[in-house]
């Protein structure tokens, strides 16, 4: 079997970039692990930045995104007992989208496959690439329901299997990284949520963040040690820890039955180069952003964006300049990115480490309140606006 591009992971990254090869009549096979079924469910993400928004908008993909999600236009800062709200979408004039993940997997899985004939293949085990230095590689799997080997020759190889992904690991280069040396929480509520949008409570007993998800489920992280277990976190001392660093007068916050309880790792790390050869790495496959700034299914489908036009460029038009740059225009967002998270992380836990770096996160936070340029700058990288420098 022969095609052009071979695309192995079906998240936002791998599915934005098949249905642009697939319009722009590039042949494209789309490799998966999972079942489709599983994939449209699983939980995940949620945040969308209007660019983003727009530029699935642009290539007709983003319909019924359009027609459910949530816009957020600002977001509120709890500190000292005292609300704070940056109106991000007035400074800057760009909204967040709230579409759970899953639901835009499921709306570009439909246009890819149902809607396009495109050539997606599920449940594909042990997915392996060949030859990647030649200008043949290949890419084999084992088909999960019939156990029978495939092998599939290319022009390029478009790794978009996540952080757990195989891609990354045939890829040579130094992988850059950092680890917050805290834990999240993860919680989610059967309750309705207690603001409209974000609400981070920041607190010298760590952070406590809100986040809205549907009119009866709503999210809730809290800062906890490193490696913590879920078996230290009763219910009880979930709610007394969100009260006391979440709670201001004006502002409560609704309880409900926990449904979900899991500690996250907070690091983020990037690698050297996302290109060797004919293999080209996009999303969580080549940097995870901690879930501090939401950033994660936006660089997603940024890479995504960058990729399909320098593949296009290169299988359709001869012409392989953006490809040889890809990696590097599709780190610079990713830099800037991360410097946004690891800034506004400072602000989120210093004030529960030591006094020096409490005082500092007291000083960013006054500016940022005080400031009018300085909430300019900060909201435009929250939102994700002009951060290609
Ligand atoms: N073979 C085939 N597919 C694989 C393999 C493999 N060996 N390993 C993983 N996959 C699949 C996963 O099942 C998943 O569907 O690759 C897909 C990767 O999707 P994501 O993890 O969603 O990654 P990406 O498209 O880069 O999007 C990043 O994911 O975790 C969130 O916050 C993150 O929103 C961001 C987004």
């Amino acid at each position: 079997e022969h095609t052009q591009v071979v695309v192995i992971g079906a998240g936002p990254a791998g599915l934005t970039l098949a249905n642009l090869l697939r319009q722009r009549g590039i042949g494209c096979l789309l490799l998966e692990e999972q079942s489709r079924e599983f994939i449209e469910q699983r939980p995940r993400a949620g945040f969308m930045e209007e660019w983003a928004v727009r530029a699935l908008e642009r290539h007709g993909l983003a319909e019924r995104l359009l027609d459910n999600a949530q816009r957020h236009a600002a977001f509120e800062i709890r500190f000292d007992g005292e609300r704070h709200i940056l109106s991000y979408a007035e400074l800057t004039g760009h909204h967040h989208f709230v579409y759970p993940q899953p639901l835009l997997v499921a709306d570009l899985t439909a246009a890819y496959v149902d809607g396009a004939g495109g050539d997606a293949r599920f449940g594909a085990r042990d997915v392996a690439l060949h030859d990647l230095e030649s200008d043949r590689p290949a890419v084999t799997y084992t088909d999960g329901r019939s156990g029978r080997a495939h092998r599939i020759t290319c022009d390029a190889v478009a790794g978009c299997d996540g952080a757990r992904g195989v891609s990354r690991a045939f890829l040579p280069a130094g992988v850059a990284r950092h680890d917050y040396g805290i834990g999240w929480l993860a919680l989610l509520a059967e309750a309705p949520p207690s603001a409209d949008g974000v609400v981070f409570g920041i607190h010298p007993r760590g952070l406590a963040a809100h986040m809205a998800r549907s009119p009866h489920v709503t999210r809730f992280y809290l800062q906890c040690p490193a490696g913590d277990d879920v078996a230290n976190w009763s219910d009880e001392r979930v709610w007394k820890e969100l009260h006391a660093r979440l709670t201001v007068p004006g502002g409560t916050i609704t309880e409900g039955p926990l449904i979900e309880k899991q500690v996250l790792d907070m690091h983020n790390y990037v690698v050297d180069r996302m290109s060797h050869g004919r293999l080209h790495l996009a999303g969580d496959a080549a940097h995870v952003v901690a879930p501090i700034g939401a950033k994660g299914m936006n660089l997603a489908i940024h890479d995504a964006l960058l990729l399909a036009d320098a593949l296009t460029a290169q299988l359709r038009d001869g012409d392989g300049t953006a490809l040889a740059g890809y990696s590097e225009a599709a780190l610079r967002r990713v830099w800037q990115y991360q410097e946004f998270s690891q800034w506004f992380a400072e602000i989120l836990h210093g004030p529960a480490a030591e006094p020096f770096r409490a005082r500092m996160a007291q000083a960013r936070l006054r500016r940022l309140f005080g400031s009018r340029a300085a909430a300019t700058a900060f909201c435009e990288l929250y939102i994700g606006k002009d951060a290609d420098w």
